[in-house]
Order: structure tokens, then C-alpha cells, then sequence
């Protein structure tokens, strides 16, 4: 019997899911290891999404494992509010010997969301402390995704993410994105064509003068609606404009980080443009435990430490911000990234990993296949009814023993970083074999 059948199935509302579908037919994972999940009947499902794009060593790594168990039989939790634990300043440390430039201060949280609404809430201060009040305004991008905060979706550029919940945070606008077909369908790694895209800001500047402008986010490669490398020279472009009129840059690498574009930790280094304030998350702990953080640079922060010693420099934080078991999580996970030198191990695997891709490239209702490292996304003609074609090939892969993700008509792949090379075939071979049985 599924574990399943004997539970009041109401009680769990699923988020981003449809409900009534799912429990009309089930996907139930019970267990996972390395590169596999098991589902309630006892077949392996093969992880091609990390997860929720975050358990990038792989599944129930021993390391992590025994230091979550450690920690938690140790020190369950301390408050992070005028209080320490040593584990919260040798996981900053940590991180911030991993991040880039001068991105040197950690601020903890507990969620990608969270880290972005850290940030924004950051960004706003930092002008407020400098004398420049005014600068409140805040600009995402269309197709950006920050998360489910007020502020991540106001700076959000997913409509149905957003027109549910009202007039959002006042002062915000938003970039174009950088998907165009047109000119760059079935580009391998970042698209030639679109670095002018990233003037787009100036013209908000001129319109609502750059004195009242905080801060402009985006996420290097926008993951969730569809995997969008940025265009080349588009990254080194808005930090320029950034620059020139005093806007803070962030940069939402919560899918980026940790070696997922292969080769460096994070897309700021691999793209040599380093922002103001990185946000991280998911892969930060290999996803075991909750945790997100705000990696802000040196100057940002000097300006949060000027007032009375005896004040509190950024009133924000968490109940659970650096929490013992999250942090042993993420220095056990950091060193399992380093030990088995995974964000190289991605950036060797990803030429092999683009070919099998692009191989899809003649399937049926494939209209673009673009990628990066160790992400794939395969976009699909839709149907009338949209996203039902990719609802339906995720189904039936999950079927067939393969985990996918699915956003829009578009297929998302983003493995572990531990994938073995059959593991990436069985991944766009089962894709492919579907793409051709579906209507
Ligand atoms: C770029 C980006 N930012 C923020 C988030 C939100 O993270 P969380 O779901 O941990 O709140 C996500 C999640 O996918 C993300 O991809």
C-alpha cells in the first residue's frame, strides 16, 4: 500500500503545486542517496534537479549528515541576538572566503526569500545612512525571480507570482529580460546577442532620477522562469550604469551559487563582475537544513558601523538566523564541495553535458534548448492550454525513474554536481523518448 492511501491528504497544502491534481495521482519520494531518490513503491528516481536546484553534492552525504546529527545532540539551538555560537562565525567565515571582492559580511537567514528581502531591506538603509533618504526605489527585471517575500515579488518579474497579492511595495520597476529567440535560439552557454538590453536602465534612470533609486537586483542566470544565461557583456554592463549613478548591484545568486555554472562558486566570479550584496541559499547547506544568507562588501557595511557602539547597527534578523544545526550543515557542506572539488568537477562535465542537451535539439516541440554548466533548460511549443506539455513530460519522467522541473513549457535540469556521464544521458534519453510518445 502507498504511503499515501492512509492520510487525511488535506491537511498538507502543497505550495507552487496543484493540489487537487496531485492527490488525484501521486509522486511520493521516502528516501534519497547520492544521485537517487526512492519513491513509496520502491523505484529509484534519478535526481536531474538537485532537489529544488540545491542539493548539489548529492543526497544523505555522510559528512553532512554526521554534523547535523552532531550539532543537534550539542547545541540545539542559540540565539543569534546579542549572543554567539562559534559555529555562526566559522560558517561566515567560511562563506566569506568563498564569495568574491569584497563581499565580506554575512548576514544569515533561512531562505532565498528571505535573503532577498534581507538584501533589498539592506540596500534601502545603506542610502538612509549616507545621508541619501530619498534613494528607496528598488529595480528587478522581468522574469526575475527573488522568491515569495513582499519584497522579492514586488521586485519579481513573474506576473503569476504577483497579481494575487495587491499593490506589492510601492517604488519599484523593472529591467526587460534578456530572452530573445529571435536572435539567439539554441545558443550553447551565454547568448551573443542582448548586452544592450542592460542600457534599459539608464531609461529608468532618466525617468526617475537616479537619487531615488536604491538598488537594482537580478540573478545572474535566471533560473526559475527557464534557465536565462545572461548575454555576454550584459553583467559588466549594468554594473557599469550601477556605478556611475551610486546604485547598489545585487546580485541573487540562491541558483547560481556553489559551483552550478561550473568552475568558480558563484556567477559573480565566473563572469568577473562583482556586485554590492550576493544572495545565497539552497546550496549554501547542500539543502539539508533551511539557509540563506546576504553576503554584503566592505564598503556597505562600513556604513551600518559608524553610529554609537552601543547601537544596534541593522535592527533585522531571525529567531532561527545562524542556527547551530544550519551552520554545522553549511561548513560540513562547504568542505564536501571543496574535498571533492565539485564546482570543477561541473565545469569538466559541462561540455559533455551541453551535447547531450543540444542532442534534443530535432525532438518534436522543442523550440530552444539553452545552457550553462550544469543547467539545461528545454523550452517546449505550448499547447492551447499552457504548461500542460511540460506538466506532462515531468509526469511521465518521474514515472520512468527521472526527477525534472518544470516552469512554464520549459524543461529545467539541473543535476547534482556528482552526476556521472550515464546519468546524463538516461537523463535527455528519457526526456527525448517522451518528447516523441507525447502530443
Ligand atoms: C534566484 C532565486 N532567489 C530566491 C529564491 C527563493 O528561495 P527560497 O525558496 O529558499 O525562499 C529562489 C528559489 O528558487 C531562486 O531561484
Amino acid at each position: 500500500m502507498s504511503s499515501f492511501s492512509n492520510t487525511n491528504h488535506d491537511a498538507f497544502w502543497m505550495p507552487f503545486s496543484a493540489n487537487r491534481q496531485f492527490r488525484a495521482d501521486p509522486r511520493m519520494l521516502v528516501s534519497a542517496k547520492g544521485m537517487y531518490y526512492r519513491d513509496d513503491a520502491g523505484h529509484d528516481v534519478l535526481d536531474g534537479c538537485a532537489g529544488l536546484w540545491c542539493v548539489n553534492a548529492g543526497h544523505s552525504r555522510p559528512r553532512i549528515v554526521e554534523a547535523v546529527q552532531k550539532t543537534v545532540a550539542t547545541l540545539d539551538f542559540a540565539p543569534a541576538f546579542q549572543m554567539g555560537h562559534p559555529m555562526a562565525f566559522e560558517a561566515a567565515d567560511r562563506l566569506a572566503k568563498l564569495a568574491p571582492g569584497s563581499l565580506n559580511h554575512v548576514m544569515f537567514c533561512n531562505s532565498g526569500s528571505e535573503a532577498a528581502d534581507t538584501a533589498l531591506k539592506i540596500a534601502i538603509a545603506y542610502h538612509r545612512l549616507r545621508g541619501e533618504g530619498a534613494r528607496t526605489r528598488l529595480i528587478g527585471r522581468e522574469r526575475g525571480y527573488h522568491g515569495v517575500g513582499f519584497g522579492g515579488i514586488s521586485v519579481g518579474g513573474i506576473s503569476g507570482n504577483r497579481k494575487l497579492y495587491g499593490s506589492l511595495l510601492t517604488g519599484t520597476d523593472h529591467l526587460p529580460h534578456t530572452l530573445d529567440l529571435r536572435r539567439n535560439a539554441f545558443t550553447r552557454g551565454l547568448p551573443e546577442h542582448g548586452a544592450e538590453l542592460a542600457d534599459a536602465l539608464e531609461r529608468i534612470v532618466t525617468l526617475h532620477d537616479a537619487s531615488t533609486i536604491a538598488a537594482v537586483i537580478v540573478e545572474p542566470m535566471a533560473g526559475s522562469t527557464g534557465v536565462l544565461p545572461p548575454p555576454v557583456g550584459y553583467l559588466k554592463r549594468l554594473r557599469d550604469i550601477c556605478t556611475k549613478h551610486g546604485i547598489l548591484l545585487i546580485f541573487d545568486e540562491v541558483i547560481t551559487g556553489f559551483g552550478r555554472l561550473g568552475g568558480p562558486a558563484f556567477a559573480a566570479e565566473k563572469y568577473g563582475v562583482i556586485p554590492d550584496i550576493m544572495t545565497c541559499a539552497k546550496g549554501l547547506t547542500n539543502g539539508t537544513v533551511p539557509m540563506g544568507a546576504a553576503i554584503v562588501s566592505d564598503h556597505v557595511f562600513e556604513a551600518f558601523m559608524q553610529g554609537p557602539e552601543t547601537a544596534i547597527d541593522l535592527p533585522h534578523g531571525y529567531t532561527y538566523t545562524a542556527h547551530p544545526i544550519a551552520c554545522a550543515a553549511a561548513i560540513a557542506t562547504l568542505d564536501t564541495y571543496a574535498e571533492e572539488h565539485l564546482f570543477e568537477r561541473a565545469e569538466i562535465l559541462s561540455p559533455y553535458f551541453e551535447e547531450a542537451a543540444h542532442a534534443l535539439r530535432d525532438c518534436p516541440h522543442v523550440v530552444d534548448i539553452r545552457n550553462v554548466g550544469l543547467v539545461a533548460g528545454i523550452e517546449l511549443e505550448p499547447r492551447n492550454a499552457p504548461t500542460t506539455r511540460a506538466y506532462e513530460v515531468f509526469d511521465r519522467a518521474f514515472r520512468k525513474g527521472v526527477l525534472l522541473r518544470y516552469t512554464g513549457d520549459i524543461l529545467a535540469i539541473s543535476p547534482p554536481l556528482i552526476i556521472e556521464k550515464h546519468e546524463i544521458d538516461r537523463i535527455f534519453e528519457t526526456i527525448a523518448s517522451i518528447l516523441r510518445e507525447v502530443a
